[in-house]
Protein backbone atom coordinates (compact mmCIF):
# COMPACT_ATOMS: atom_id res chain seq x y z
CA UNK A 1 0.00 0.00 0.00
CA UNK A 2 1.29 3.16 -1.18
CA UNK A 3 0.66 6.59 -0.02
CA UNK A 4 0.72 9.68 -2.46
CA UNK A 5 0.67 12.55 -0.70
CA UNK A 6 -1.52 15.40 -2.57
CA UNK A 7 -0.15 19.33 -2.85
CA UNK A 8 -3.07 19.56 -5.72
CA UNK A 9 -1.32 19.05 -8.83
CA UNK A 10 -3.37 18.10 -12.31
CA UNK A 11 -1.34 15.11 -12.28
CA UNK A 12 -1.83 13.16 -9.07
CA UNK A 13 -4.28 10.83 -10.22
CA UNK A 14 -1.93 10.16 -13.36
CA UNK A 15 0.38 9.09 -10.35
CA UNK A 16 -1.90 6.88 -9.01
CA UNK A 17 -3.06 5.24 -12.00
CA UNK A 18 0.55 4.33 -13.16
CA UNK A 19 1.06 2.92 -9.54
CA UNK A 20 -1.88 0.91 -9.92
CA UNK A 21 -0.82 -0.23 -13.51
CA UNK A 22 1.95 -2.07 -11.47
CA UNK A 23 -0.86 -4.20 -9.77
CA UNK A 24 0.12 -2.02 -6.86
CA UNK A 25 -2.23 -0.27 -4.31
CA UNK A 26 -2.07 3.29 -3.67
CA UNK A 27 -4.27 5.91 -2.08
CA UNK A 28 -4.44 9.77 -2.13
CA UNK A 29 -4.83 11.79 0.56
CA UNK A 30 -4.52 15.75 1.04
CA UNK A 31 -1.27 16.67 2.19
CA UNK A 32 -2.77 19.03 4.87
CA UNK A 33 -5.49 15.87 5.81
CA UNK A 34 -3.42 11.97 5.40
CA UNK A 35 -3.72 9.79 8.27
CA UNK A 36 -1.85 9.95 11.45
CA UNK A 37 -0.87 6.13 11.71
CA UNK A 38 1.22 5.40 8.68
CA UNK A 39 1.88 1.78 9.76
CA UNK A 40 0.11 0.60 6.76
CA UNK A 41 1.61 2.53 4.09
CA UNK A 42 5.02 0.81 2.79
CA UNK A 43 6.28 3.90 0.73
CA UNK A 44 4.77 7.57 0.66
CA UNK A 45 5.16 9.59 -2.82
CA UNK A 46 4.86 13.53 -3.16
CA UNK A 47 3.03 15.04 -5.77
CA UNK A 48 3.67 17.80 -7.75
CA UNK A 49 1.43 21.47 -7.49
CA UNK A 50 0.93 24.69 -8.98
CA UNK A 51 2.19 26.60 -6.12
CA UNK A 52 5.86 28.23 -5.33
CA UNK A 53 8.11 26.55 -2.10
CA UNK A 54 8.69 30.10 -1.47
CA UNK A 55 5.09 31.38 -1.41
CA UNK A 56 3.64 32.04 2.41
CA UNK A 57 0.82 30.12 1.47
CA UNK A 58 2.24 26.81 -0.06
CA UNK A 59 1.79 23.53 1.18
CA UNK A 60 4.71 22.65 3.94
CA UNK A 61 3.66 19.63 5.66
CA UNK A 62 5.50 18.42 8.33
CA UNK A 63 7.13 15.05 6.92
CA UNK A 64 9.25 13.67 10.06
CA UNK A 65 7.19 11.22 10.49
CA UNK A 66 7.72 9.89 6.47
CA UNK A 67 11.31 11.30 5.59
CA UNK A 68 14.21 8.76 6.67
CA UNK A 69 11.69 6.46 8.02
CA UNK A 70 9.58 5.13 4.71
CA UNK A 71 11.07 4.92 1.01
CA UNK A 72 10.00 8.37 -0.39
CA UNK A 73 9.82 9.31 -3.62
CA UNK A 74 8.94 13.51 -4.33
CA UNK A 75 8.22 14.65 -7.54
CA UNK A 76 8.21 18.26 -9.37
CA UNK A 77 6.93 20.35 -6.33
CA UNK A 78 7.63 17.44 -3.82
CA UNK A 79 11.60 17.62 -4.73
CA UNK A 80 11.79 21.40 -4.85
CA UNK A 81 9.80 21.32 -1.08
CA UNK A 82 12.45 18.31 0.09
CA UNK A 83 15.19 21.01 -1.18
CA UNK A 84 13.77 23.78 0.13
CA UNK A 85 13.49 22.26 3.69
CA UNK A 86 16.74 20.05 4.10
CA UNK A 87 19.01 23.21 3.88
CA UNK A 88 18.96 23.55 -0.38
CA UNK A 89 17.99 26.39 -2.73
CA UNK A 90 15.00 26.86 -4.86
CA UNK A 91 14.84 29.81 -7.03
CA UNK A 92 12.95 31.24 -10.00
CA UNK A 93 14.32 29.54 -12.55
CA UNK A 94 15.81 32.10 -15.79
CA UNK A 95 14.44 29.96 -18.83
CA UNK A 96 11.17 28.38 -19.18
CA UNK A 97 11.36 24.48 -18.27
CA UNK A 98 8.45 22.99 -19.14
CA UNK A 99 8.08 19.97 -22.06
CA UNK A 100 10.22 17.30 -22.96
CA UNK A 101 13.89 17.37 -22.17
CA UNK A 102 16.60 14.28 -22.06
CA UNK A 103 18.81 13.01 -19.22
CA UNK A 104 22.05 13.75 -20.21
CA UNK A 105 23.46 12.28 -17.45
CA UNK A 106 22.38 9.62 -15.01
CA UNK A 107 24.77 8.38 -12.05
CA UNK A 108 25.60 4.80 -13.05
CA UNK A 109 24.98 1.82 -10.56
CA UNK A 110 21.67 4.33 -9.42
CA UNK A 111 18.87 1.59 -8.21
CA UNK A 112 16.08 4.29 -9.00
CA UNK A 113 17.50 4.61 -12.82
CA UNK A 114 18.10 0.81 -13.31
CA UNK A 115 17.40 -0.28 -17.44
CA UNK A 116 16.85 3.36 -17.87
CA UNK A 117 19.45 4.88 -20.43
CA UNK A 118 21.40 8.01 -20.84
CA UNK A 119 19.47 10.49 -22.91
CA UNK A 120 16.11 9.25 -21.84
CA UNK A 121 12.92 11.70 -22.85
CA UNK A 122 11.35 13.07 -19.60
CA UNK A 123 8.63 15.49 -18.66
CA UNK A 124 8.94 19.12 -17.35
CA UNK A 125 6.64 21.29 -15.78
CA UNK A 126 8.25 24.01 -13.04
CA UNK A 127 8.49 27.49 -12.73
CA UNK A 128 11.40 27.17 -9.90
CA UNK A 129 14.81 25.09 -9.78
CA UNK A 130 16.60 23.64 -7.43
CA UNK A 131 19.51 25.77 -7.33
CA UNK A 132 21.71 23.94 -4.27
CA UNK A 133 20.49 20.37 -3.29
CA UNK A 134 19.73 19.81 0.18
CA UNK A 135 21.89 18.49 3.21
CA UNK A 136 23.09 14.95 2.25
CA UNK A 137 22.07 15.48 -1.36
CA UNK A 138 23.45 13.43 -4.08
CA UNK A 139 22.95 14.10 -7.85
CA UNK A 140 21.27 11.27 -9.62
CA UNK A 141 20.65 12.97 -13.04
CA UNK A 142 20.61 16.02 -15.56
CA UNK A 143 18.86 17.73 -18.20
CA UNK A 144 20.80 20.25 -20.39
CA UNK A 145 18.75 23.07 -18.44
CA UNK A 146 17.76 21.64 -15.26
CA UNK A 147 21.44 20.14 -13.49
CA UNK A 148 19.44 18.72 -10.24
CA UNK A 149 17.06 16.67 -12.67
CA UNK A 150 17.27 13.75 -9.84
CA UNK A 151 18.86 13.40 -6.03
CA UNK A 152 18.40 11.13 -3.32
CA UNK A 153 19.43 11.71 0.36
CA UNK A 154 22.58 9.82 1.18
CA UNK A 155 21.81 7.24 4.10
CA UNK A 156 17.86 7.09 3.11
CA UNK A 157 15.70 5.47 1.25
CA UNK A 158 14.88 9.44 -0.52
CA UNK A 159 14.44 10.08 -3.81
CA UNK A 160 13.29 13.36 -5.70
CA UNK A 161 12.80 14.03 -9.25
CA UNK A 162 12.20 17.19 -10.75
CA UNK A 163 10.09 15.29 -13.95
CA UNK A 164 6.91 13.76 -14.21
CA UNK A 165 7.35 9.90 -14.70
CA UNK A 166 3.75 9.58 -14.65
CA UNK A 167 3.03 11.36 -17.49
CA UNK A 168 3.86 9.29 -20.85
CA UNK A 169 6.06 11.94 -22.60
CA UNK A 170 8.60 10.67 -19.50
CA UNK A 171 8.93 7.56 -21.86
CA UNK A 172 10.67 5.63 -19.39
CA UNK A 173 7.95 6.62 -16.60
CA UNK A 174 7.03 3.43 -15.25
CA UNK A 175 10.15 1.97 -15.06
CA UNK A 176 11.50 4.27 -12.76
CA UNK A 177 8.49 4.09 -10.34
CA UNK A 178 9.27 -0.09 -10.59
CA UNK A 179 12.14 0.73 -9.62
CA UNK A 180 11.21 2.72 -6.69
CA UNK A 181 8.37 0.69 -5.71
CA UNK A 182 9.66 -2.72 -6.41
CA UNK A 183 13.62 -3.00 -5.86
CA UNK A 184 13.78 0.04 -3.26
CA UNK A 185 10.56 0.11 -1.21
CA UNK A 186 10.32 -3.88 -1.57
CA UNK A 187 6.70 -3.92 -2.18
CA UNK A 188 4.83 -6.97 -3.65
CA UNK A 189 2.73 -6.34 -6.75
CA UNK A 190 -0.06 -8.23 -5.83
CA UNK A 191 -3.24 -5.50 -5.97
CA UNK A 192 -5.14 -7.65 -9.25
CA UNK A 193 -8.84 -7.64 -10.35
CA UNK A 194 -8.64 -11.51 -8.90
CA UNK A 195 -7.39 -10.79 -5.96
CA UNK A 196 -9.62 -7.58 -5.31
CA UNK A 197 -12.67 -9.32 -6.08
CA UNK A 198 -12.10 -11.79 -3.06
CA UNK A 199 -11.09 -9.19 -0.87
CA UNK A 200 -13.74 -7.07 -1.44
CA UNK A 201 -16.21 -10.64 -1.46
CA UNK A 202 -14.56 -11.38 1.57
CA UNK A 203 -14.94 -7.78 3.04
CA UNK A 204 -18.61 -6.95 2.27
CA UNK A 205 -19.51 -10.60 4.04
CA UNK A 206 -18.00 -9.22 7.13
CA UNK A 207 -19.61 -5.88 7.09
CA UNK A 208 -23.01 -6.86 5.69
CA UNK A 209 -23.79 -10.31 7.65
CA UNK A 210 -27.23 -10.88 7.03
CA UNK A 211 -28.39 -7.36 6.72
CA UNK A 212 -30.77 -6.66 3.16
CA UNK A 213 -29.06 -4.26 1.09
CA UNK A 214 -31.25 -1.88 -1.53
CA UNK A 215 -29.11 -1.12 -4.65
CA UNK A 216 -30.29 1.23 -7.96
CA UNK A 217 -29.28 0.05 -11.23
CA UNK A 218 -28.59 1.93 -13.81
CA UNK A 219 -28.14 0.04 -17.01
CA UNK A 220 -24.03 1.51 -16.39
CA UNK A 221 -20.95 -0.08 -15.65
CA UNK A 222 -20.67 0.91 -12.28
CA UNK A 223 -23.93 0.19 -10.37
CA UNK A 224 -24.04 -2.96 -12.27
CA UNK A 225 -20.14 -4.17 -11.29
CA UNK A 226 -21.08 -2.84 -7.90
CA UNK A 227 -24.41 -5.01 -7.83
CA UNK A 228 -22.43 -8.07 -9.11
CA UNK A 229 -19.96 -8.53 -6.25
CA UNK A 230 -22.71 -7.43 -3.79
CA UNK A 231 -24.66 -10.88 -5.09
CA UNK A 232 -21.33 -12.69 -4.79
CA UNK A 233 -21.29 -11.69 -1.34
CA UNK A 234 -24.59 -11.58 -0.11
CA UNK A 235 -26.81 -13.65 -2.91
CA UNK A 236 -30.64 -12.97 -2.06
CA UNK A 237 -30.24 -10.41 0.40
CA UNK A 238 -29.20 -8.13 -2.07
CA UNK A 239 -32.20 -6.06 -3.88
CA UNK A 240 -31.60 -4.32 -7.20
CA UNK A 241 -33.94 -1.66 -8.12
CA UNK A 242 -33.80 -0.31 -11.85
CA UNK A 243 -36.00 2.55 -12.46
CA UNK A 244 -37.18 3.74 -16.22
CA UNK A 245 -37.39 7.56 -15.52
CA UNK A 246 -39.10 7.73 -19.59
CA UNK A 247 -35.78 9.20 -20.68
CA UNK A 248 -33.78 6.46 -21.24
CA UNK A 249 -32.73 4.97 -25.06
CA UNK A 250 -35.04 3.40 -27.42
CA UNK A 251 -36.11 0.06 -25.37
CA UNK A 252 -33.07 0.36 -22.95
CA UNK A 253 -35.39 -0.52 -19.81
CA UNK A 254 -36.41 -3.66 -21.38
CA UNK A 255 -33.42 -4.91 -22.60
CA UNK A 256 -31.21 -4.38 -19.59
CA UNK A 257 -33.76 -5.15 -17.48
CA UNK A 258 -33.69 -8.91 -19.06
CA UNK A 259 -30.02 -8.93 -19.24
CA UNK A 260 -30.16 -8.72 -15.22
CA UNK A 261 -32.68 -11.15 -14.93
CA UNK A 262 -30.13 -13.38 -17.12
CA UNK A 263 -27.44 -12.50 -14.54
CA UNK A 264 -28.96 -13.87 -11.83
CA UNK A 265 -29.66 -11.04 -10.03
CA UNK A 266 -32.90 -10.44 -8.39
CA UNK A 267 -34.04 -7.26 -10.10
CA UNK A 268 -37.25 -5.14 -9.54
CA UNK A 269 -37.76 -3.09 -12.71
CA UNK A 270 -40.10 0.49 -11.68
CA UNK A 271 -41.69 2.00 -15.16
CA UNK A 272 -42.37 5.17 -13.70
CA UNK A 273 -42.25 7.14 -17.13
CA UNK A 274 -45.29 8.58 -16.25
CA UNK A 275 -44.64 9.90 -13.01
CA UNK A 276 -41.68 11.38 -14.61
CA UNK A 277 -42.98 13.33 -17.70
CA UNK A 278 -45.71 15.05 -15.35
CA UNK A 279 -43.37 16.62 -13.22
CA UNK A 280 -40.92 17.42 -16.06
CA UNK A 281 -44.04 19.20 -17.83
CA UNK A 282 -43.40 22.76 -18.87
CA UNK A 283 -40.35 22.76 -17.23
CA UNK A 284 -37.15 24.34 -19.54
CA UNK A 285 -34.66 25.21 -17.53
CA UNK A 286 -31.70 22.23 -17.83
CA UNK A 287 -30.62 22.96 -13.98
CA UNK A 288 -34.29 22.70 -13.00
CA UNK A 289 -35.21 19.65 -15.00
CA UNK A 290 -32.33 17.53 -13.13
CA UNK A 291 -33.56 19.03 -9.83
CA UNK A 292 -37.02 17.46 -10.74
CA UNK A 293 -35.34 14.36 -12.20
CA UNK A 294 -33.22 13.44 -8.96
CA UNK A 295 -35.73 14.50 -6.78
CA UNK A 296 -38.48 12.16 -8.74
CA UNK A 297 -36.08 9.47 -8.86
CA UNK A 298 -35.53 9.83 -5.09
CA UNK A 299 -39.01 9.62 -4.42
CA UNK A 300 -39.59 6.30 -6.47
CA UNK A 301 -36.49 4.84 -5.71
CA UNK A 302 -37.53 5.52 -1.90
CA UNK A 303 -41.07 4.00 -1.98
CA UNK A 304 -39.44 1.31 -3.47
CA UNK A 305 -37.22 0.59 -0.78
CA UNK A 306 -39.54 0.92 2.11
CA UNK A 307 -41.31 -2.10 0.37
CA UNK A 308 -37.86 -4.19 0.95
CA UNK A 309 -38.77 -4.99 5.00
CA UNK A 310 -35.85 -4.20 6.91
CA UNK A 311 -33.78 -2.93 4.42
CA UNK A 312 -30.62 -1.92 6.43
CA UNK A 313 -27.73 -0.69 3.47
CA UNK A 314 -27.92 1.72 1.02
CA UNK A 315 -25.19 0.23 -1.73
CA UNK A 316 -23.92 2.96 -4.17
CA UNK A 317 -21.25 2.62 -7.41
CA UNK A 318 -19.24 5.27 -6.66
CA UNK A 319 -15.78 5.39 -7.81
CA UNK A 320 -12.13 6.78 -6.29
CA UNK A 321 -12.25 9.94 -8.38
CA UNK A 322 -15.67 11.09 -6.81
CA UNK A 323 -14.20 10.26 -3.54
CA UNK A 324 -10.93 12.05 -4.56
CA UNK A 325 -12.38 14.84 -5.73
CA UNK A 326 -14.54 15.27 -2.25
CA UNK A 327 -11.43 15.63 0.09
CA UNK A 328 -9.34 17.22 -2.62
CA UNK A 329 -6.88 19.58 -1.76
CA UNK A 330 -9.06 22.83 -2.98
CA UNK A 331 -12.42 21.14 -1.70
CA UNK A 332 -15.16 19.91 -4.23
CA UNK A 333 -14.39 21.82 -7.46
CA UNK A 334 -16.94 24.99 -7.99
CA UNK A 335 -20.51 22.82 -9.36
CA UNK A 336 -20.30 23.47 -13.22
CA UNK A 337 -23.34 20.98 -13.63
CA UNK A 338 -25.00 19.78 -10.70
CA UNK A 339 -24.32 16.21 -11.14
CA UNK A 340 -20.09 17.10 -10.42
CA UNK A 341 -21.39 16.53 -6.58
CA UNK A 342 -20.70 13.23 -4.64
CA UNK A 343 -24.35 12.58 -4.21
CA UNK A 344 -25.00 12.03 -0.88
CA UNK A 345 -28.03 10.14 0.99
CA UNK A 346 -30.91 12.19 1.27
CA UNK A 347 -31.79 12.65 4.57
CA UNK A 348 -35.33 10.61 5.12
CA UNK A 349 -33.44 7.70 3.56
CA UNK A 350 -32.17 6.42 6.99
CA UNK A 351 -29.58 3.80 5.52
CA UNK A 352 -26.01 3.01 5.70
CA UNK A 353 -24.39 3.13 2.87
CA UNK A 354 -21.99 0.71 1.04
CA UNK A 355 -19.61 1.42 -1.52
CA UNK A 356 -17.72 -1.43 -3.30
CA UNK A 357 -15.73 0.34 -5.96
CA UNK A 358 -15.01 3.92 -3.83
CA UNK A 359 -11.47 2.97 -3.98
CA UNK A 360 -11.05 2.22 -8.05
CA UNK A 361 -10.75 4.05 -11.45
CA UNK A 362 -13.00 3.38 -13.93
CA UNK A 363 -10.68 1.29 -16.13
CA UNK A 364 -10.42 -1.07 -12.89
CA UNK A 365 -14.14 -0.94 -12.36
CA UNK A 366 -14.35 -2.48 -16.11
CA UNK A 367 -11.51 -4.91 -15.47
CA UNK A 368 -12.95 -6.21 -12.10
CA UNK A 369 -16.29 -6.64 -14.62
CA UNK A 370 -14.55 -8.75 -16.75
CA UNK A 371 -13.24 -10.55 -13.70
CA UNK A 372 -16.74 -11.32 -12.78
CA UNK A 373 -18.04 -12.68 -16.63
CA UNK A 374 -20.20 -9.60 -16.55
CA UNK A 375 -20.31 -9.29 -20.68
CA UNK A 376 -18.19 -7.24 -22.80
CA UNK A 377 -21.60 -5.79 -24.14
CA UNK A 378 -22.28 -4.26 -20.89
CA UNK A 379 -18.83 -3.20 -19.85
CA UNK A 380 -18.55 -1.12 -22.82
CA UNK A 381 -20.96 0.85 -22.60
CA UNK A 382 -21.15 4.48 -22.92
CA UNK A 383 -21.55 6.34 -20.38
CA UNK A 384 -25.16 7.80 -20.58
CA UNK A 385 -26.22 10.76 -18.29
CA UNK A 386 -28.45 10.43 -14.93
CA UNK A 387 -30.98 13.06 -16.42
CA UNK A 388 -30.88 10.75 -20.15
CA UNK A 389 -32.12 12.34 -22.94
CA UNK A 390 -34.09 15.22 -20.86
CA UNK A 391 -30.99 16.88 -20.97
CA UNK A 392 -30.66 16.43 -24.84
CA UNK A 393 -33.77 17.83 -25.59
CA UNK A 394 -33.33 21.64 -25.41
CA UNK A 395 -35.99 23.07 -23.43
CA UNK A 396 -39.54 21.56 -22.51
CA UNK A 397 -39.99 17.80 -22.38
CA UNK A 398 -42.97 15.71 -23.93
CA UNK A 399 -43.03 12.26 -24.15
CA UNK A 400 -43.15 12.99 -28.35
CA UNK A 401 -40.15 14.65 -28.14
CA UNK A 402 -38.38 11.97 -26.17
CA UNK A 403 -39.77 9.16 -28.57
CA UNK A 404 -38.79 11.13 -32.08
CA UNK A 405 -35.32 11.45 -29.95
CA UNK A 406 -35.18 7.72 -29.38
CA UNK A 407 -35.44 6.79 -33.14
CA UNK A 408 -32.44 9.21 -34.13
CA UNK A 409 -30.40 8.17 -31.55
CA UNK A 410 -30.99 4.52 -32.05
CA UNK A 411 -30.34 5.69 -35.52
CA UNK A 412 -27.11 6.57 -34.53
CA UNK A 413 -25.96 4.70 -32.14
CA UNK A 414 -26.69 1.16 -34.14
CA UNK A 415 -25.05 2.81 -37.30
CA UNK A 416 -21.49 3.97 -34.52
CA UNK A 417 -22.04 -0.07 -33.93
CA UNK A 418 -22.47 -1.73 -37.39
CA UNK A 419 -19.41 0.13 -38.64
CA UNK A 420 -17.13 -0.56 -35.73
CA UNK A 421 -17.26 2.86 -35.00
CA UNK A 422 -18.57 2.29 -31.02
CA UNK A 423 -15.72 1.33 -29.53
CA UNK A 424 -13.36 4.14 -30.70
CA UNK A 425 -15.94 6.75 -29.50
CA UNK A 426 -16.02 7.32 -25.69
CA UNK A 427 -19.48 8.54 -25.73
CA UNK A 428 -22.06 9.39 -28.01
CA UNK A 429 -25.60 10.58 -28.96
CA UNK A 430 -28.37 12.88 -30.56
CA UNK A 431 -29.58 16.26 -29.21
CA UNK A 432 -32.94 17.21 -30.31
CA UNK A 433 -32.79 21.28 -30.98
CA UNK A 434 -35.52 23.71 -30.13
CA UNK A 435 -36.03 25.30 -33.61
CA UNK A 436 -37.38 24.21 -36.94
CA UNK A 437 -35.97 24.79 -40.49
CA UNK A 438 -37.24 24.92 -43.89
CA UNK A 439 -36.77 21.41 -45.99
CA UNK A 440 -37.93 20.14 -49.24
CA UNK A 441 -39.52 16.40 -49.58
CA UNK A 442 -40.70 15.84 -52.84
CA UNK A 443 -42.66 18.79 -54.20
CA UNK A 444 -42.87 19.41 -50.35
CA UNK A 445 -42.08 22.51 -48.23
CA UNK A 446 -41.07 21.01 -44.74
CA UNK A 447 -40.75 22.84 -41.53
CA UNK A 448 -39.43 20.55 -39.52
CA UNK A 449 -36.99 19.95 -36.43
CA UNK A 450 -33.48 20.06 -36.78
CA UNK A 451 -31.07 17.43 -34.57
CA UNK A 452 -27.56 17.39 -33.46
CA UNK A 453 -25.18 14.46 -33.69
CA UNK A 454 -22.06 14.22 -30.95
CA UNK A 455 -19.81 12.48 -30.36
CA UNK A 456 -16.27 12.11 -28.37
CA UNK A 457 -13.41 11.13 -27.27
CA UNK A 458 -11.91 11.44 -23.89
CA UNK A 459 -10.75 9.39 -20.68
CA UNK A 460 -12.70 10.40 -18.05
CA UNK A 461 -15.24 13.21 -19.65
CA UNK A 462 -13.37 16.50 -18.11
CA UNK A 463 -11.83 17.25 -21.30
CA UNK A 464 -12.86 15.87 -24.86
CA UNK A 465 -12.24 16.10 -28.45
CA UNK A 466 -15.12 16.12 -31.17
CA UNK A 467 -14.81 12.64 -33.39
CA UNK A 468 -13.28 12.93 -36.64
CA UNK A 469 -16.13 9.96 -37.63
CA UNK A 470 -16.08 9.31 -41.43
CA UNK A 471 -17.88 11.57 -43.93
CA UNK A 472 -19.25 8.42 -45.49
CA UNK A 473 -20.72 7.43 -42.16
CA UNK A 474 -22.06 10.86 -41.56
CA UNK A 475 -23.77 10.59 -44.70
CA UNK A 476 -25.56 7.31 -44.45
CA UNK A 477 -26.69 8.10 -40.60
CA UNK A 478 -28.06 11.79 -41.77
CA UNK A 479 -29.56 10.13 -44.72
CA UNK A 480 -31.33 7.64 -42.55
CA UNK A 481 -32.28 9.76 -39.96
CA UNK A 482 -33.97 11.94 -42.41
CA UNK A 483 -35.72 9.19 -44.20
CA UNK A 484 -37.16 7.19 -41.38
CA UNK A 485 -37.67 9.76 -38.34
CA UNK A 486 -40.98 11.50 -39.21
CA UNK A 487 -40.45 15.02 -37.81
CA UNK A 488 -36.59 15.95 -38.69
CA UNK A 489 -35.74 17.35 -41.72
CA UNK A 490 -31.94 18.27 -40.76
CA UNK A 491 -29.01 17.17 -39.32
CA UNK A 492 -26.02 18.38 -38.12
CA UNK A 493 -23.32 17.26 -36.17
CA UNK A 494 -21.08 18.97 -33.32
CA UNK A 495 -17.54 20.00 -33.91
CA UNK A 496 -16.84 21.79 -30.65
CA UNK A 497 -14.36 20.01 -28.22
CA UNK A 498 -14.34 20.54 -24.20
CA UNK A 499 -13.40 23.23 -23.25
CA UNK A 500 -15.08 25.55 -23.74
CA UNK A 501 -18.03 23.44 -24.93
CA UNK A 502 -19.31 21.29 -22.46
CA UNK A 503 -20.53 17.32 -24.13
CA UNK A 504 -24.07 17.56 -22.92
CA UNK A 505 -25.51 20.47 -24.76
CA UNK A 506 -27.25 21.29 -21.36
P1 LIG B 1 -20.47 17.65 -19.55
O1 LIG B 1 -21.71 17.95 -20.30
O2 LIG B 1 -20.41 18.27 -18.18
O3 LIG B 1 -20.51 16.08 -19.29
O4 LIG B 1 -19.23 17.89 -20.35
C1 LIG B 1 -19.46 15.32 -18.75
C2 LIG B 1 -19.98 13.93 -18.53
O5 LIG B 1 -21.00 13.96 -17.52
C3 LIG B 1 -22.22 13.48 -18.04
N1 LIG B 1 -23.29 14.31 -17.47
C4 LIG B 1 -24.09 13.91 -16.49
N2 LIG B 1 -24.16 12.74 -15.84
N3 LIG B 1 -25.98 13.60 -14.56
C5 LIG B 1 -25.12 12.59 -14.87
O6 LIG B 1 -25.24 11.51 -14.27
C6 LIG B 1 -25.95 14.81 -15.19
O7 LIG B 1 -26.73 15.70 -14.88
C7 LIG B 1 -24.97 14.96 -16.22
N4 LIG B 1 -24.63 16.00 -17.02
C8 LIG B 1 -23.60 15.57 -17.79
C9 LIG B 1 -22.12 13.60 -19.54
O8 LIG B 1 -22.97 12.67 -20.18
C10 LIG B 1 -20.65 13.32 -19.76
O9 LIG B 1 -20.39 11.93 -19.74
Amino acid sequence: NVLILDFGSQYTQLIARRVRELNIFCEIYPYNHFPEDLSGFKAVILSGSPYSVRANDAPHPNLTHIKGVKPLLAVCYGAQYLAHFGGGEVAPSTIREYGRANLDFIKTDEVLFDGIATGSQVWMSHSDTIKQLPTNGVLLASTKDVTNAAYKIEGENTYAIQFHPEVYHSTDGKQLLENFLLKIAHIEPNFTSTAFVEDCIADLQNQLQDDKVVLGLSGGVDSTVAAVLLHKAIGKNLYCIFVNNGLLRKNEFENVLEQYKHMGLNVKGVDASQRFYEALAGESDPEKKRKIIGRVFIEVFDDEAHQIENVKWLAQGTIYPDVIESVSVKGPSATIKSHHNVGGLPDFMKLKVVEPLRMLFKDEVRRVGKTLDIDDELLGRHPFPGPGLAIRILGDITPEKVQLLQEVDAIFINGLKEHNLYDSVWQAGAILLPVNSVGVMGDERTYEKVVALRSVSSTDGMTADWVHLPYEFLIKISNEIINKVKGVNRVVYDISSKPPATIEWE
